[in-house]
């Protein structure tokens, strides 16, 4: 049985998931840095607007959160069947299902409620756990960005991947 609930999130989680984007484990995966400010992570929730959508895995035994997916949707006229995703779980919670229930909600989201025709996502060339996720639901990779983002120290490349509902 699961050990978490998928929901959407609240002004209370912010301590929660400002330590999961910090924590090794995670921060090297996700564009985090440790001196990420708890205030920033404050504000970026408290100002999450209509087209950003952001659920959270709180533990059904307590009110921890220990993952968070996010759904932006393109707000350009023309783009706004489109939506990009980004997804984190707490390095103790990895490897569980967290992850899957986590993109099996979101994806409802866009699929069925906004009726999206394309996400994407940007993820490490070399993030094989996120990239296995990523095809279970259908992702493709659609190309590889050259030295896209840092990384301790290096220059890293990314996959853009995208999942259509066709
Ligand atoms: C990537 C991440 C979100 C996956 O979440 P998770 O809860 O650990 O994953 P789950 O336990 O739900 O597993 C889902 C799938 O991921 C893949 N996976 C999980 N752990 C894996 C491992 N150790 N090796 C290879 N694939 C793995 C598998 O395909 C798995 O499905 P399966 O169990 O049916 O084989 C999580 O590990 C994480 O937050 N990593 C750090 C941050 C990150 O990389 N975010 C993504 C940035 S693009």
């Amino acid at each position: 049985m699961s050990k978490v609930i998928i929901r959407a999130v609240k002004i209370e989680d912010i301590p929660y998931i400002n330590e999961i984007r910090r924590m090794e484990g995670v921060k090297e995966n996700i564009l985090g840095i440790s001196s990420e400010r708890l205030e920033y992570t404050e504000e970026f929730i408290q100002n999450i607007d209509i087209n950003k959508h952001i659920l959270v895995a709180q533990l059904k035994e307590e009110n921890k959160v220990v993952g968070l997916v996010g759904l932006n949707v393109n707000h350009t006229p023309r783009l706004r069947h489109s939506a990009s995703i980004g997804i984190m779980v707490h390095r103790e919670y990895q490897g569980i299902g967290i992850g899957k229930q986590l993109m099996k909600e979101i994806l409802d989201l866009a699929d069925n409620w906004l009726m999206l025709k394309r996400v994407e996502l940007g993820v490490f060339a070399d993030n094989e756990k996120a990239i296995k996720l990523y095809e279970s639901f259908e992702f493709k990779i659609e190309g590889r960005r050259k030295y896209a983002a840092i990384r301790n120290g290096k220059y890293e490349d990314e996959y853009i991947m995208g999942r259509y509902n066709i």
